[in-house]
């Protein structure tokens, strides 16, 4: 069993991840300097929170020293609307805080390092393959201070695996969507089939209803259980993977599948012949394909979630918690 430090453990991804290798049988540290308690409640209490900052390299030398860490999942950052909001802060946390984190698993020698990246970084990318983005496309990304930071991290990553030898995995996420935030660019979709769950008026995000949109976006619960999985593998023969479905989705599947679910639903969908102007360097939202299928033919990886289950699961979990019964 595997000693695991999880930065940004009680954010929506580090929650399921954390929950996922708890199940598995190993101890894990969860990192987060604002945790959460409410966001980890649900775990049993073989977790240990560190409140702590990932841009304090003594905290986090320590607490890889002392809790004998052997796997790194690195979460911690701040995501595109905040990173917009406060840019400065965004560079500290995002880039400096991964090159913590990459210093201190180098120096304590820390068996495997995965961390987050985002398909942000392809931005108006013209890609090789007409319509769609693979691993060996170049990336273009805008000059948001999330991008930039998320490229930066991605080169780090690449020169820490290539320099040190070390074990490093990084995985470019279309998106995880699910529970646990119903907040920023992505959580207005979580707060849409939130709110149709409780039967309350829900209007689909203008983001993204793009009539062209191809969303490969997993169920936060598969990420979880995709960083734990990535983690578990011996060295893998590339750096960097694509993280999404290996077939797209787009907002007409949601909606229908949700009508089915939810019969009585109140949901209103207004399709777009064009992606909104936040939407338009973003790869899926825009119509610009991800190609995912090495996560799934070199690594193996398989989801256990379809968009119906996994709409489903969130429904039943959205009304657990507010007290209703399930459907
Ligand atoms: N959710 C998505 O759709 C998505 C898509 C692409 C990439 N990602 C990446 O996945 C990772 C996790 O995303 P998420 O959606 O769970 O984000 P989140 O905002 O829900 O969680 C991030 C967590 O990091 C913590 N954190 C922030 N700064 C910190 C610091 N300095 N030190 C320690 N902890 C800190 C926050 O308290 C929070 O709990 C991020 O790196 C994000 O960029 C997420």
């Amino acid at each position: 069993m595997g000693n695991y430090l999880v930065t940004g453990g009680t954010g929506q991804i580090g929650t399921f991840l954390c929950e996922e290798l708890v199940n598995g049988g190993h101890n894990v540290v969860c990192y987060d300097f604002k945790p959460n308690m409410d966001n980890i409640s649900r775990i049993p209490k073989r977790l240990t929170v560190e409140a702590a900052d990932v841009t304090d390299t003594s905290d986090l030398l320590q607490v890889i020293r002392k809790n004998s860490i052997d796997h790194i999942v690195h979460l911690a950052a701040l995501v595109l609307l905040d990173s917009m909001k406060h840019p400065a802060k965004a560079y500290q946390v995002n880039i400096i805080g991964t090159n913590n984190v990459m210093e201190a698993a180098r120096l304590l020698d820390v068996k495997k390092v995965v961390f987050a990246s985002s398909v942000s970084v392809y931005g108006a990318l013209k890609p090789k393959r007409e319509g769609i983005a693979d691993e060996d496309d170049i990336p273009n990304p805008p000059s948001d201070p999330y991008s930039t930071s998320k490229i930066a991290d991605e080169l780090m990553g690449k020169y820490y695996r290539e320099a040190y030898g070390m074990d490093i995995n990084c995985m470019r996420i279309t998106a995880a969507w699910g529970p646990g935030r119903y907040w920023g660019y992505t959580g207005r979709f979580n707060d849409f089939v939130r709110m149709a769950s409780l039967g309350e008026d829900a209007v689909f995000p203008a983001d993204f209803a793009y009539k062209g949109e191809k969303l490969r976006w997993m169920y936060v619960r598969d990420v979880g259980y995709c960083f734990s999985y990535v983690s578990e593998l011996p060295r893998t023969k590339g750096y960097l993977y694509n993280l999404g479905l290996d077939s797209p989705f787009n907002h007409r599947d949601v909606t229908e599948a949700l009508r089915d679910i939810l019969p009585e639903g109140r949901l209103e969908l207004k399709e777009l012949d064009e992606p909104t102007k936040m939407s338009s360097t973003v790869a899926g939202p825009n119509g610009l394909d991800v190609d995912c299928t090495r996560l799934y033919d070199e690594l193996g990886f398989r989801p256990r979630f379809d968009l119906r289950r996994a709409l489903r699961d969130m429904v039943e979990f959205e009304r657990r918690k507010a007290g209703l019964p399930p459907i």
